[in-house]
């Protein structure tokens, strides 16, 4: 059975994030996949410190929280980050979250072989929008040795209830199939 980590990281519950993200886990959960969630708003995590102690004490020694998603993340075949894009860019919760993926790098753990996904979100009509969280999110998995399996990039959904029903929600569903 895959097992899949899936970062969610919109403050605002019950919005389009959170509706996509649920599409690809219960489609996820019916493929067999099991499901690992972490929601980087809840969590609240101050960004990296660049002190280099990672993987010394726990994968971060100063941001404890961050020590069980890099515990799921390496026991995973993959990752699912699902996030709004908010002034053209990462969020600033899930940025703070992003950061810690220094750990790896630092304590040379391989994810080679995962695949990650990006679901992501915003008003505009225009995927132009996506440009900053894109390249962010594929030049990291780039540079992890990760495989970017899809990409969900929902234009047009400003308020919470936009998402539902639409060819988005499908394709957050349909994104379940790359980690079967
Ligand atoms: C602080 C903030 C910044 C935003 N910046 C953008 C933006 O740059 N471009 C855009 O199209 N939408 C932007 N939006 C709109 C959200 O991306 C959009 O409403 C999205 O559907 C919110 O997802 P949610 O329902 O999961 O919170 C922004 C929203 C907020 C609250």
């Amino acid at each position: 059975m895959s097992k899949v980590v899936l970062i969610t990281g919109s403050p605002r519950s019950g919005g389009n994030t959170g509706h996509l993200a649920s599409k690809f886990e219960k489609a996820a959960q019916d493929a067999g996949i099991e499901v690992v969630k972490f929601d980087a708003v809840g969590l609240n995590m101050r960004g990296c410190y660049a002190c280099n102690g990672c993987f010394q004490r726990g994968a971060c020694v100063v941001e404890q929280k961050f020590n069980a998603v890099a515990d799921a993340i390496l026991e995973a075949d993959g990752v699912v980050f699902a996030f709004p894009v908010y002034w053209y860019n990462i969020p600033a919760q899930i940025k703070a979250l992003w950061d810690h993926f220094y750990a790896f790098c630092v304590g040379q753990k391989d994810l080679s072989g995962k695949k990650a996904a990006l679901i992501s979100c915003c008003a505009e009509p225009d995927a132009g929008t996506f440009a900053g969280v894109k390249f962010a999110f594929e030049k990291t998995m780039e540079l992890l040795q990760v495989e970017v399996a899809g990409e969900v990039l929902a234009t047009g959904l400003q308020d919470p209830g936009a998402a539902w029903g639409t060819e988005w929600a499908d394709q957050a569903a349909a994104l379940a199939e790359k980690f079967a």
